[in-house]
Order: C-alpha cells, then structure tokens, then sequence
C-alpha cells in the first residue's frame, strides 16, 4: 500500500533525559515502541519519513535524528517542521529539567544533592505556534481517567489526540500492545480495542489519510 506516497512525516519517539551529572539523569520509562511503529508503518506506506528518537530505531530505514533531552528533540522537530506534511508527537518529553548539569559525577561522601529544575521546552506547543498547515497528533499518557486527556484534546490545538491508560494492563510502557483512545479538537472519543502498536500505527494513517482528504 503506497497510500501516504507524497506525503513528509516527522515523528517523535522515546522518553527524553534530562542530565543531572554525567552519570545520571531524569528519565521516564518509555520504550519509544509506540513512536517507531508509527515511523515504520508511514514508510511502509510511501511516506517520507524524519523518526526524532531518543532510542535504537528497529525495522526502520528511513532518516533518524537521535537525541537525548528535551532541548535536543525540540530543535530537531523545529528546524524540520516547515517541510513536514503531518508530525506525530508520540514521545514522553520532560516538562521539568535540572537547571544546572555538573560537569563531573557527584559524589555519595558529598551528601544528597539538592537538584533544582526548571521548565523544558513544550515542542508540541512550540509546533503549535510555528506551523503553517501540518496536521499535528498529540498523544497523551494518563494514569486512570483520560479526562484530562479531552481536556489536552480541546487546549492544544492538535488535529487529534491519542490518549492511554499507561496503568492500564496491556498499554504500559514497553509493552508491545495498547489501548488508545482517539480524541478529537471538539472532545469527541473514540476508544479503540487492545491491538498491536503496529496495528494501533496503522489504524491512526488511516484515520489521518481520511481526516486530510477531507480539510482538501
Ligand atoms: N509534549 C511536548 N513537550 C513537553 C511535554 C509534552 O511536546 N515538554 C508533548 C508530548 O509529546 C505529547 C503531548 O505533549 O504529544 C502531551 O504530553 P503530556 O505529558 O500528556 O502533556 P502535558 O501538557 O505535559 O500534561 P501533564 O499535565 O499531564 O504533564
């Protein structure tokens, strides 16, 4: 199927790593599988692809931007984001970051660090601002309820939200299914079933293939 044939994507994936020394730092746990099943399905399908990730891409052979912090994968989306067709926000960004990054490893005889943080960038809002007709996907992951997802859905100014339960069984981090919810900038939703991540990848180009064809 070359249905996407034409189009550029971008696609965020991977949890971001905010450094505290040059050991450690601020992390979250996801795997980036959700992301680069996206990335892999739009090539499958004709799609110029741009995958922004901050793990190893697997089955993926179209261009890929390794980065580490939230800084690294907001300038990386922004510098690309003129040429883009539709960009597809699927990583676990840091809002918060250590203000400061000692430059050699802090010691255990020292005591604990006080570790300051500051905002991170929001690249899904920096793309909001900067974006002249891509159609934007936002994800969000929830703990519970996903009204603060319809919520996001409403404020961001996305084209679509796809929203999960990471508490729920069988759409945490790493797990190779989920359970998304699809949510539109009016509120509407749309749960879909617990499938594959590739099959959830699919399902969300057809949705946008559908979505695009009609705002033409
Ligand atoms: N996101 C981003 N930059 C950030 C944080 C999040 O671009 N610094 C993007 C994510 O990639 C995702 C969307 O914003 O597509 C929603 O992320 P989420 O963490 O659910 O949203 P927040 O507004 O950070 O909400 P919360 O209050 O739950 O932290």
């Amino acid at each position: 199927m070359t249905d996407l044939a034409g189009w550029k994507v971008l696609v965020t994936a991977g949890g971001t790593r905010e450094p505290i020394d040059p050991v450690r730092y601020i992390g979250n746990r996801s795997s980036g599988k959700m992301g680069n099943a996206i990335a892999v399905d739009a090539a499958a399908r004709g799609a110029m692809v741009t995958l922004v990730t901050t793990m190893d891409p697997a089955d993926f052979d179209g261009a890929v931007v390794r980065v580490e912090t939230a800084a690294e994968m907001a300038d990386a989306v922004w510098s690309r984001l003129a040429e883009q067709d539709v960009v597809v926000m699927a990583a676990a960004v840091a809002d918060f970051r250590p203000t400061a990054t000692h430059t050699t490893k802090l010691s255990r005889s020292d005591g604990p660090p006080v570790i300051v943080l500051e905002p991170a960038p929001d690249i899904l809002a920096g793309v909001v601002e900067r974006n002249h007709g891509a159609f934007i996907v936002g994800f969000a992951a929830e703990t519970g309820s996903l009204a603060r997802a319809v919520e996001k859905a409403v404020a961001k100014g996305v084209d679509l939200l796809l929203a999960n339960d990471v508490l729920a069984e069988g759409s945490g981090f790493g797990t190779v299914t989920n359970q998304v919810t699809v949510i539109m900038p009016d509120g509407t939703t749309d749960p879909w079933p617990l499938v594959s991540k590739a099959e959830v990848a699919s399902r969300l180009w057809d949705l946008v293939a559908d979505l695009r064809s009609r705002q033409d």
